[in-house]
């Protein structure tokens, strides 16, 4: 049996990711995000905003104790308002760290002491992002934190030879976050005619297109799999 923890899983990639490790009957998944969207016999949710850490830091993982793999896959994510700084809110600004980056922190944290002496196999999987290697006006919080998330995962690599640490990013894929992205006001995004033709010419893939190719390196991870694109695996 494979169990996996994912944040995230009512939208976009996170739910379509969901759905394809649910098909088979040998999986468990365990979904966090503020709202509940996949109903499964294999499937157990937590309702919970991860934008609060004391909840966060009180959930209790799944004891899979007969479980051959067990994955942590960090999805939520959250592209914050899209302003230039000087324009943020404090609010907004604490938000968007402790989704992208605090909560996959605290979560990862949490999952490396629970399961330490199982004998299965520990995969971490953070659902990286372009932009954590390129600045995007607009994005400064999304950008840093993403950054943020991928060095958390090649720390963690340094830290534990015990457990496989992967930092994927999935391309531009059509989720409600890319419609967020199509509604940002051009003075504070410059690239959002870019990002609008993405859409109009039809260029974002679809979520279950990088769903079976997240599930293909789950089921088969390779050791220090830090790469820019889905697509490129
Ligand atoms: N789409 C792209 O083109 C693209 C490109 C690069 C990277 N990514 C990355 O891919 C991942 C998935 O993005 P997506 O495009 O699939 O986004 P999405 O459709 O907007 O889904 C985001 C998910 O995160 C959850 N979430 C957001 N804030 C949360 C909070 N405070 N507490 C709990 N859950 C929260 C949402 O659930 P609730 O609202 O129900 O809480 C939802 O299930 C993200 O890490 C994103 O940075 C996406």
């Amino acid at each position: 049996m494979r169990g996996f923890i994912i944040t995230g899983t009512s939208s976009g990639i996170g739910k379509a990711l969901c759905e394809l490790l649910l098909e088979d009957e040998n999986n468990r998944v365990f979904g966090i995000s503020r709202t509940q969207k996949i109903e499964h016999s294999n499937y157990k949710h937590l309702s919970l905003d991860l934008n609060d850490i004391a909840e966060i830091e009180a959930l209790e993982f799944p004891d899979w104790s007969n479980a051959e793999q067990i994955s942590l896959i960090h999805n939520a994510g959250w592209i914050g308002p899209i302003q230039k700084m000087g324009k943020q809110e404090l609010g907004a600004i604490a938000a968007s760290y402790i989704i992208n980056l605090v909560a996959p922190a605290v979560l990862s944290n949490h999952f490396i002491a629970r399961y330490r002496s199982s004998k299965a196999q520990k995969v971490i999987l953070s659902i990286g992002s372009g932009a954590a290697h390129t600045p995007v006006a607009g994005w400064n919080t999304y950008c840093s934190s993403k950054a943020g998330l991928d060095m958390l995962s090649r720390c963690i690599d340094e830290e534990y030879d015990d457990i496989i640490n992967l930092s994927i990013a999935p391309g531009k894929v059509d989720t409600p976050m890319q419609n967020d992205i199509r509604f940002a006001d051009e003075k504070e995004f410059p690239r959002l005619k870019e990002f609008q033709n993405y859409h109009n010419k039809g260029e974002l893939t679809g979520t279950k297109e990088v769903a079976e190719k997240y599930k293909k390196v789950l089921y088969k991870p390779a050791q220090h799999l830090h790469i820019d694109r889905i697509s490129d695996i």
